[in-house]
């Protein structure tokens, strides 16, 4: 037992002095604060799966246009709030490209990561009607979004969607929704942590519920197109980024340079709201804020009270890559298909070795190799399972703290892993099999 392939003393102070008494609640910040600590005591390099860092080198095409943008100097001017005029018309032309789904150029504003858009419309649609004065998230999900709502102290509810794929979705959906509290449905597609991606179907049950409820749904596409089973990377073509914008008007979508650009330091994402919703007023806006429509609250409430605006120069840094991806010169997809061969040889690695993935299969088919999976271990429970894992230098974040059902669970995230780590991943994967043999 002592004999790990991390020194087994180090980690043990390591683990105690930072005094977290489940690791399956940790933080993701809290498990890279513990594997920082334990690095530099042992001299040792783990397999960092509890972050999910953009491995890969920003593209040229954004880089020099915004090397362009500040030697114009841009950065003395206050960028207007709803963002530059060349990024806002190439996001429009982007998601009519990528999507086929049309959006006015007026309606594609910029914020500070998807981060910040997503608290400017959590906030938005908490305030829309006193009595809808709760959230639902499709989990599991990016847990700071629940922290946003914590902070705000905005209600939210949840549950996982584990058990209710395909047709499911609607009861379930209806059940929660049918009480009237209801003002927006949340999620991420393909999913963070699990790698699932709903099909048509289900994204037209969440657009019919939006519809009959008269709900917003907030459709957060950080892993825009990195559902690689299906190539969407060509401008103009199908197959296009699935959306629950096909089956409803009630939508905003929030599309991140974070992953599929790898622009994540820029802190650069797009809103974009219909051209329905972005012209929409309600009363208890006016009455909260002082006006009536969304698109004017959230660019001129909203947005100019959490930032006024986005980093100016990497707003053309996003346009310039929108650019070239809308005209074929650049194939953004292509850029980040690694991580689905990562996860491929990684998932191999964990499942010959007594693994098991948790979130397998989107509906009948097999799930997509991307950026992050799940696994599980027979009889561990997540924060077992992640304590008994940093002795073998591996390191993940619990499936609970992600809204998960899951409690056995981890989320592997797999853009750190460079291709020299896969030889040690084996041998300390194998070793950890065989230091805890499945009964
Ligand atoms: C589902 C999801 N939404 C939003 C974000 C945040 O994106 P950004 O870096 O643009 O703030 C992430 C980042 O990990 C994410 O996974």
């Amino acid at each position: 037992m002592k004999n790990t392939p991390i020194d087994y003393n180090k980690v043990t102070t390591a683990i105690e002095e930072l005094n977290l008494p489940d690791l399956g609640l940790a933080t993701i910040r809290e498990i890279v604060n513990l594997v920082n600590i334990i690095e530099a005591a042992t001299g040792e390099k783990f397999i960092r799966m509890e972050m999910g860092v953009p491995g890969l080198k920003p593209p040229e095409v954004g880089i020099n246009a915004e090397i362009a943008a500040l030697k114009r100097g841009v950065s003395s001017d206050y960028p207007m709030l709803d963002g530059i005029k060349p990024l806002k018309e190439e996001t429009s032309k982007f998601v009519k490209n990528f999507m086929n789904i049309d959006i006015s150029a007026k309606g594609c504003v910029p914020t500070v990561g998807s981060m910040q858009g997503g608290y400017a419309t959590f906030m938005l649609v908490s305030n829309l009607d006193p009595k809808k004065d709760t959230a639902l998230f499709l989990d599991p999900g990016f847990s700071v979004q629940k922290t946003q709502f914590n902070v705000m102290g905005h209600k939210y509810t949840n549950f996982d969607v584990y058990n209710y794929r395909g047709e499911k979705l609607r009861a379930k959906l209806e059940a929660i929704v049918s009480k009237g509290n209801i003002n927006s449905i949340i999620y991420s597609n393909p999913n963070n942590p699990s790698w699932i991606c709903f099909n048509d179907e289900e994204l037209k049950i969440i657009g019919d519920i939006a519809n009959k409820y008269d709900l917003i749904v907030l459709e957060d596409l950080a892993y825009f197109a990195m559902d690689f089973r299906t190539d969407m990377s060509k401008p103009g073509e199908a197959p296009y980024q699935p959306s629950v914008a096909n089956y409803t008007n009630n939508y905003i979508l929030m599309i991140s340079s974070s992953k599929a650009f790898s622009y994540a330091g820029a802190r650069l994402g797009m809103l974009c709201i219909s051209d329905t919703l972005y012209c929409r007023e309600y009363p208890n806006l006016k009455k909260r804020f002082g006006v009536a429509s969304i698109g004017y609250t959230l660019v001129q409430r909203l947005i100019y009270t959490l930032s006024s605006g986005v980093s100016h120069s990497a707003q053309y840094a996003l346009a310039a890559m929108f650019e070239a991806a809308n005209n074929g010169t650049f194939n953004f997809v292509e850029e980040v298909k690694g991580y689905g061969e990562r996860a491929a040889i990684m998932k191999r690695i964990f499942t010959e070795n007594g693994f098991k993935l948790v979130y397998d299969k989107d509906i009948d088919q097999e799930l997509a190799d991307g950026f992050y999976f799940t696994i599980s271990y027979p009889g561990m429970q997540s924060g077992e399972l992640i304590n008994k894992l940093m002795y073998y230098g591996i390191s993940g974040i619990g499936l609970i703290t992600c809204g998960s059902d899951r409690t056995e669970g981890i989320r592997a995230c797999v853009s750190q892993i460079k291709k020299e780590q896969y030889i040690d991943l084996e041998n300390r994967v194998k070793a950890f099999n065989k230091d805890f043999p499945i009964k």
